[in-house]
């Protein structure tokens, strides 16, 4: 779906370029014949109009091009890891400045690095019938393979017999995957070995790691649990996704050096609202400039609630949100939108949107540990397919400038375990708690500074 929309920009762009290379060329030619016969003046200027109508033609077909992505095509943001909340100074590059910070930073008293949970792995437009990839998942490598039965599996990536990487090179085979090393063949069902090309035997202990997973609107997710126990809850459908009446419209993705705990309590952390998230959109996301007099005319308010929710639900919490917009002190009570963000376990949450006349729609924000102190974090959004596209593009962008405010703060906070709070703090502690139930005895955690990567 992004790829056929991504193309029809690429196509109107290259149909702009032959056009006016034709009409050019075309001209070129008639030129030539002409000059035979008229004067030099009159060739030139001819010449000449040929090449401006050549021009308009193809800046027209390119605006016409971008115009139909803007409309109608969704939108896809996906950021470099250095290239949100790094400062860069003295000439240092954003890669030097991220990774300065990565190695220098203290990260505190950290609780468990990888809660038990659903996470994301891969988006399910992604994931073609018959395609194989490699993700990184809470620090292993996983192989996420779409069976020729249209199932979408998730097993270990590296082979048990030499080691090779199923995810690089690796074969669909029905709902198997076959190694590119040897050729022997696992089933995504339970990881067992079923096919060794070359033996007469497969040892019944030959098999790989099988993760649970499951797709549910329009995402691909596994189950991490430290002591491998089985999924204790799923996470649900949403049934405006599954019957087609929210469309797919635009996705986002960041890559954010933090403790994975940092990103969800942002939801608690109700007095940051009005202080990080306060001045409009149109101030960006460089948090030394966002506070600049020019924009303070617009400004956005929030009021916000955060509670978990009770049993059987206990691995959900809810946050109320109220937006508004204020222009030069006065309320703009066209564009109060209210969000409720339910968090369904570590790792996924819905954001629902609900606008007077725009609409209805939902931004699934998704965690996935990658490292201990790295976390992909994706936005995908999915709005009522009758509300033009360029509306929930908009929503997505607007909550990306917001996110993007978190970012810098994510990037290069320290985790405070025991952080000196006031009474109106108060459901920060209360979202710790509840946060703390994703983690077992056997969590594993941040054994040492190990956070040499460059990016
Ligand atoms: S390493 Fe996979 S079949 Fe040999
Ligand atoms: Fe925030």
């Amino acid at each position: 779906m992004v790829s056929q929309n991504m193309c029809t920009g690429k196509t109107a762009a290259l149909i702009a370029l032959g056009a006016g290379a034709s009409l050019f060329f075309r001209g070129g030619k008639e030129q030539i014949d002409q000059a035979d016969i008229e004067s030099p003046i009159w060739g030139e200027r001819y010449f000449l109009n040929r090449a401006v109508l050549c021009l308009t033609a193809g800046v027209s077909l390119f605006a016409l091009g971008w115009l139909y992505k803007l409309l109608f095509c969704p939108l896809e943001l996906l950021k470099a890891p250095d290239e949100v909340g790094y400062i860069a100074e003295d000439g240092r590059s954003r890669a030097r400045a991220a990774n300065e910070v990565r190695r220098r930073r203290k990260v505190g008293d950290l609780p468990p690095v990888y809660p038990n949970g659903w996470f994301r792995v891969l988006d399910s437009h992604l994931l073609e019938r018959g395609e194989v990839k490699n993700v990184t998942v809470v620090g292993e490598q996983v192989a996420v393979f779409r069976g020729q039965d249209g199932k979408a599996y998730v097993l270990d990536a590296y082979c048990p017999h030499l080691g090779a990487n199923l995810a690089m090179g690796g074969r669909v085979v029905g709902s198997c995957i076959e190694c590119p090393f040897h050729g022997w063949q696992f089933d995504g069902n339970n990881g067992k070995c079923v096919k060794i090309p070359y033996a007469e035997k497969v040892p019944e202990f030959a098999e790989v790691r099988s993760w649970p997973s499951s797709e549910v609107n329009g995402q691909i997710l596994v189950w991490f649990h430290c002591d491998r126990v089985e999924p204790q809850w799923t996470v649900p459908e949403l049934q405006e996704i599954t019957q087609g009446d929210w469309v797919y419209r635009g996705r986002t993705e960041h890559l954010i050096n933090a403790h994975i705990q940092e990103i969800p309590e942002n939801a608690a952390d109700i007095a940051h609202l009005n202080f990080l998230h306060t001045p409009g959109i149109v101030s960006g996301v460089d948090l030394r400039y966002t506070k600049s007099k020019t924009w303070e005319f617009l400004q956005h308010d929030w009021k916000a609630q955060w509670e978990p929710e009770s049993e059987p639900n206990k691995h959900c919490s809810k946050m109320l949100l109220k937006h508004a917009i204020t222009v030069f002190g006065r309320h703009c009570s066209l564009l109060d939108v209210n969000v409720v963000a339910r968090q369904v376990g570590p790792g996924v949450v819905f954001l629902q949107f609900e606008h007077n006349f725009l609409g209805r729609g939902v931004i699934l924000h998704c965690v996935t540990p990658v490292e201990p102190l790295l976390q992909c974090v994706s936005h995908i959004i999915f709005y009522q397919s009758n509300i033009p596209a360029i509306v929930p593009k908009f929503i997505l962008r607007a909550e990306c400038t917001q996110f993007e405010r978190d970012v810098m703060i994510w990037n290069n906070k320290k985790y405070i375990s025991k952080p000196l709070l006031v009474k109106e703090d108060s459901a920060i502690q209360k979202h710790r708690r509840w946060y703390s139930q994703f983690y077992s005895k056997n969590s594993p955690r941040l054994q040492h500074q190990r956070d040499t990567l460059d990016f």
